[in-house]
């Protein structure tokens, strides 16, 4: 066991690290260190290409590449390990970059020509990603050039030591007189040695989000995609890569994420040397995207971390940099108000009335933020119901007479020495063929000549690439925020995209929504914004930038909950998320569970609350909600800010937080089924300090950091499915 001495030891030589410049170059060869890991790589001098040659735990110097025949079928450049691939010069692995040129050929010769290493991070022109100061970050731009195709690109990497992170992005230049096209662009590229890794990635399906498989990364491709035009339900554009002896606490991990929300691509690809490429971009389904003469294309940023730690350090390590330097919002460090959403209590039946009754029960129970969701608009096409009225986004007169102002002003003042906070739900990317709009703007929508514009859930998607969409869509939101006293918007999307009129129309979309979002978020920084698409469809990097959370699934089941948002927290901090109370049976599973285990799943997320008409609970429930929103205003601090540590077994999952000074945890502990036997195992905790003493509020003692770590705690579990306990430590 490692003594304190050592853990001293380790602190400073980590402090050495710290002092070195985070990048350095000799000649060409350079090297970017983080506290706990190098990222190595150098430039050919005959070929001028980029070399890989080292992504993992602190190394210093450049050696020579592995020993392979040098005759065979395979010339060098295919088993050379390659930081910016591109294709046509005898490398047949799948390339980073990949160009249909002006002449018609897709084959690039990208070489260095210079480099510069700058203190902090230059912002990415209408992108979202990283930032940073000078003493957080330092980056490198690349420059290569093809003089053949007269094409240059300007590769950047940024180094957040800290958290041994590395943000990479690249610009392409058409230097030509005739347009090229972008075919594939994935920004974070680089080539591992022969070693084995296993791929961890989230997968699923609506109300099923997060789920987790690992699998070989074997020869051939490891690989998965949205096609969606969107992040999607189905997958998201994050992966692990870790050694097959990796766990949640100890051995090697890498993660990649990337900032961007259209269709994306991830792979894993094993050559025959053993070599693996790692890809993180776009998707070539949805690219082809046009450079004109003079024009560059600026692609999206990926974010790499290393942890030499297991899965959860590498977990920890994203979800501090995204707080710190990814989510803009001022809200992002913030506590969050407890929410009552009026969806599954009243769904489409609403009008002012009964709005303000539930607001003033909601008011009542003590919450802080009622959040007036679907139907309350429609003029022409009121929204009833799901088939009609998106894209006409004015109060509707029947359900509000006067309009949103004096029904928002009569919901905050229910009760003046507490006031209510209001909240209201939009969709500005949809429109209903049932609408104003459409019969104003038929073409405003995705759609491809006379191929059929096929529905989802009734709906067609506003082509955001549009600027004149963009503008529509800017001003009527803005119109709206104007009207009313309105303290939180949630933003749905509830479809994908299917008929583009061309394949780069995705991502021109995205651009679009992000000059939208940026512009609202910058004009209304006080308002908390809320993503949300169908439940989970829409969490990534690029909208947290501007969102400080999204809604997790629809599926409001504890139960099912809880992977979800275990699954989520792999990359994306649970501060993030919005996490709701429903009632039970619940609708989609059927299950009933206590209202104490559906209070402690949600609790764990930043953004708590209530989606349940209060008049479907039983009174032994009503009983308890003022307490459960005590506990959950006690824990909502360390939630936002504390340290995540996942621990427990399959059916014995368990979470931790440790605050930030590390004088209080709070462990969330649960029992998804009794069992006869094996016996429950300890929840041994992480995070403490082993020599500090901790009372616990389990058994009412003091014990040391180490007895709770190595030790454990027994929870002692009642002999019922479903069980769950929150347990408090405090330093004393
Ligand atoms: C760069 O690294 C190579 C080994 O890959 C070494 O031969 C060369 O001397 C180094 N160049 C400098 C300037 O350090
Ligand atoms: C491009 O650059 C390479 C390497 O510097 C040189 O050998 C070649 O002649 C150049 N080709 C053209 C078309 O300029
Ligand atoms: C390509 O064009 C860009 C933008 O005009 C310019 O900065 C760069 O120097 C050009 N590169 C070459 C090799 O001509
Ligand atoms: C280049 O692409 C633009 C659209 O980006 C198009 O308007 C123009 O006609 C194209 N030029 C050529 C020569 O194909
Ligand atoms: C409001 O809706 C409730 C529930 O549907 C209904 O009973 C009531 O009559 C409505 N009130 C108005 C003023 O429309
Ligand atoms: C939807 O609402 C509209 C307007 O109230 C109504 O005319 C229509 O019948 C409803 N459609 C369905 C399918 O319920
Ligand atoms: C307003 O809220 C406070 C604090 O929750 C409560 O004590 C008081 O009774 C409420 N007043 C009314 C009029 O409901
Ligand atoms: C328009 O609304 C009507 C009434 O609800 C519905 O029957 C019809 O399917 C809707 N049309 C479309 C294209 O959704
Ligand atoms: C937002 O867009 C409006 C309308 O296009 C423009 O007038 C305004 O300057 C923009 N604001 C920001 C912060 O981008
Ligand atoms: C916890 O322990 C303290 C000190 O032994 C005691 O004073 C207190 O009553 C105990 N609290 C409970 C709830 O048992």
């Amino acid at each position: 066991m490692l003594g304190v001495k050592g853990l001293y030891a380790l602190t400073l030589l980590a402090g050495v690290v710290v002092g070195q410049d985070a990048i350095t170059a000799a000649g060409t060869n350079f090297t970017l260190t983080g506290d706990g890991m190098s990222y190595l790589f150098h430039v050919d001098p005959n070929s001028g290409d980029l070399i890989s040659d080292h992504f993992g735990g602190p190394a210093t110097d450049f050696t020579p590449p592995a020993y392979i025949l040098p005759w065979g079928w395979h010339d060098d450049l295919s088993n050379t390990r390659r930081e910016f691939p591109d294709i046509g010069r005898s490398d047949p692995r799948l390339p980073a970059i990949h160009i249909e040129h002006a002449a018609g050929n897709t084959v690039s010769a990208f070489r260095y020509q210079s480099h510069e290493i700058v203190a902090g991070k230059p912002s990415l022109p209408g992108l979202p990603a990283t930032y940073g100061e000078a003493g957080d970050v330092t980056t490198i731009i690349v420059q290569l050039y093809d003089n053949v195709s007269d094409v240059s690109a300007a590769l950047s990497y940024s180094i957040f030591p800290a958290y041994n992170a590395i943000a990479r992005s690249f610009s392409i230049t058409n230097n030509g007189t005739r347009n090229i096209t972008i075919d594939r662009a994935a920004s974070f590229s680089t080539d591992f040695p022969n070693v084995e890794l296993d791929m961890i990635e989230p997968y699923g399906d609506w109300a099923h989000e997060f789920q987790t498989v690992k699998r070989k990364v074997d020869y051939g491709e490891t690989t998965f995609r949205s096609s969606e035009g969107y992040t999607s339900h189905t997958h998201n554009p994050f992966f692990a890569l870790v050694s097959p002896t990796t766990t949640e606490s100890t051995g090697e991990a890498w993660g990649f994420s990337l900032v961007w929300t259209g269709s994306f691509l991830a792979t894993a690809q094993r050559f025959s040397n053993g070599y693996v490429r790692v890809l993180m971009g776009l998707n070539p389904l949805h690219a082809k995207i046009p450079i004109p003469p003079g024009e560059s294309f600026q692609s999206p940023e990926a974010v790499g971390i290393y942890s030499s730690q297991g899965i959860g350090d590498m977990s920890r390590s994203f979800h501090s940099l995204y707080r710190n330097h990814l989510s803009r919002s001022k809200y992002t460090h913030q506590t969050r108000p407890i929410l009552l959403n009026s969806w599954e209590g009243l769904g489409f039946d609403i009008n002012q009335t009964s709005l303000v009754n539930l607001a003033n029960e909601a008011e009542e129970l003590g919450i802080q933020l009622f959040v007036n969701d679907d139907g309350w608009f429609g003029v022409e096409y009121p929204r009833d119901n799901d088939t009609m009225g998106l894209g006409d986004w004015t109060p509707n007169p029947s359900k509000f007479p006067n309009g949103l102002q004096p029904y928002v002003e009569q919901v905050t003042t229910l009760n003046t020495s507490t006031p209510l906070q209001f909240g209201l739900w939009i969709e500005p990317e949809m429109v209903n063929p049932n609408s104003t709009l459409y019969h104003q703007h038929p073409d405003w929508v995705l759609h491809a000549r006379n191929h059929q514009r096929t529905l989802t859930r009734n709906q067609l998607v506003l082509n955001v690439g549009l600027p004149e969409v963009q503008d529509f869509i800017i001003s009527t939101v803005s119109q709206i925020l104007d009207s009313a006293h309105i303290q939180y918007v949630k933003w749905d999307n509830n479809r994908g995209m299917h008929e583009l009129a061309r394949p780069a129309d995705d991502y021109t979309y995205i651009l679009g929504l992000y000059r939208v979002i940026n512009n609202l978020t910058t004009r209304y920084p006080d308002i908390l914004w809320e993503g949300c698409a169908s439940g989970g469809g829409r969490i990534d990097p690029g909208l947290l930038h501007y969102w400080p959370q999204s809604w997790t699934s629809d599926n409001t089941d504890a139960a099912d909950r809880l992977t979800i948002q275990m699954g989520t927290s792999l990359v994306y901090p649970l501060s993030a998320l919005g996490c709701h109370i429903s009632a039970v049976p619940n609708s989609l599973t059927g299950r009933t569970t206590s209202i104490t285990y559906r209070a402690h799943v949600a609790m764990m997320c930043g953004s708590f609350g209530l989606e349940l008409n209060p008049s479907e609970l039983d009174p032994s429930e009503i009983d308890l909600i003022p307490g459960i929103i005590a506990e959950a205003k006690r824990i909502n601090p360390i939630v936002i800010s504390g340290a995540l540590y996942r621990l427990g077994a399959t059916e014995w999952p368990a979470v931790q937080f440790v605050s930030r000074d590390g004088s209080q945890s709070v462990l969330f502990a649960f029992q998804q089924r009794y069992r006869v036997k094996p016996a429950p195992p300890p929840v041994r905790l992480r995070g403490l300090d082993p020599l500090a003493r901790y009372w616990n509020g389990l058994d009412n003692q003091t014990y040391s950091g180490s007895t709770y770590m190595n030790g454990g705690l027994n929870v002692g579990w009642e002999r019922a499915d479903y069980q769950s306990r929150v347990v408090w430590l405090e330093k004393v």
